[in-house]
């Protein structure tokens, strides 16, 4: 069916506008808000209390998505998660328990080494949860349990508002597999469902710093090469943000855990590069503002993605900030996503780059 840009530029500003709304949508179909509970819309055909871990497949954006929720599968559920790239993970033909779960990722549900991906899982005896945008998709109709993301049609090539479905969706799921695993109480839950809740909301005053955002954009549409750095989950989101940059602006970017900045990129770092830090408050703010000290001492252009006071709290000279609302920290990635995607897209169009239809991209590989 048609869908048009309405009053904007490009889809993908459309799309990234829309995430309040699709994200609510998304979240109201995995949740009884009302009795503060998950409430996931499909029966699982397997126990996770019995998981002792599960493996996570997708390519691209919803990989990253996958890597995220790695960290809520982990410390909420208490379950390990194993997580690659499909293009590895088809070839390497890992052992695979015959009663143990995969996990798909794919906006499309027709990307070709993710489907490739399903398929080998299921020949080893997994279970597979197709957390899938496209509801006729190959990888929905193939998945044991269909876990469809409430984004709509995604137009833009660069994956945005089925990125944040994803995450949520994944969330409800950590949540489910908790609650079953007996690791959360009655009130954790209550209190991370009022979390979810309160996205749409959050996600539409992040998306009111535009403004700010803009004129970062303004200055990277300069740079040659971009540092972005994150801890915990913002980590992938760090990665999520240079992948965005070079594919829509094609300027260098690279992604890094800031723990390792010390093991490599430290040494790319002078007064021409930007450095984009991502640092919620969360427990390892503390360790991140190190890291910015780390950058700041060689004369790093500094921008920082962070909470109101973040940038006091790291009492250094920022080159430019970029304040979220307050939230509680778990499913922050959800809100930060937010300004990351913002700055990818507001520099390519600054830079007059077609931010819907990047060159050499396309929107689903399907084939190899
Ligand atoms: C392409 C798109 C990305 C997307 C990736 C995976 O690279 O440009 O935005 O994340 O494919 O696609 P999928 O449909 O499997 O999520």
């Amino acid at each position: 069916f048609l869908v048009d840009k309405g009053n904007y530029r490009h889809f993908m500003a459309k799309e990234i506008h829309e995430q309040p709304e699709v994200v609510g949508r998304t979240v109201a179909h995995y949740t009884d808000l009302s009795a503060g509970r998950v409430a996931l819309p499909f029966e699982l055909p397997f126990d996770p209390a019995k998981l002792d871990r599960i493996t996570i497949v997708a390519c691209g954006t919803a990989y990253i998505a996958g890597l995220t929720a790695k960290y809520w599968f982990e410390r909420i559920a208490r379950v390990a998660v194993d997580i690659d790239v499909a293009s590895e993970f088809r070839y390497r033909e890992p052992p695979m328990s015959r009663d143990g779960v995969t996990i798909v990722i794919s906006q499309s549900g027709e990307t070709a080494d993710t489907l490739a991906s399903l398929r080998y899982a299921k020949a080893q005896g997994q279970k597979i949860v197709g957390v899938v945008n496209v509801g006729s998709s190959t990888m929905a109709r193939e998945s044991d349990v269909q876990a469809l993301t409430l984004a709509g049609p995604e137009i833009g090539v660069a994956s945005t508002k089925a990125f944040t479905c994803q995450l949520a969706v994944l969330a409800c799921l950590a949540l489910a597999f908790a609650r079953a695993r007996g690791e959360l109480t009655v009130e954790a839950e209550a209190r991370y469902v009022a979390e979810f809740l309160a996205l749409p909301g959050l996600m539409a005053e992040a998306l009111k710093h535009e403004r700010d955002i803009e004129a970062v954009a303004h200055d990277l549409a300069r740079a040659r090469d971009v540092l972005y750095l994150g801890r915990g989950t913002a980590f992938p989101l760090a990665l999520e943000g240079a992948l965005k940059l070079k594919e829509l602006s094609y300027i260098h970017a690279e992604g890094y855990a800031a723990g390792e900045l010390k093991h490599g990129p430290i040494a790319l770092v002078d007064e021409d590069l930007p450095v984009i830090v991502i640092a919620p408050p969360d427990g390892v703010f503390e360790k991140t503002v190190s890291n910015m000290q780390e950058v700041a001492a060689r004369g790093g252009r500094i921008v920082l993605i962070g909470g109101a006071g973040g940038a006091e709290a790291a009492s250094l000279k920022l080159h430019a900030s970029i304040v979220m609302p307050a939230m509680a920290p778990t499913f922050a990635a959800i809100v930060y996503a937010l300004p990351v995607q913002l700055l990818a897209y507001h520099t390519a169009v600054f830079m007059g780059k077609d931010a819907d239809q990047p060159r050499n991209l396309a929107k689903s590989v399907t084939v190899e």
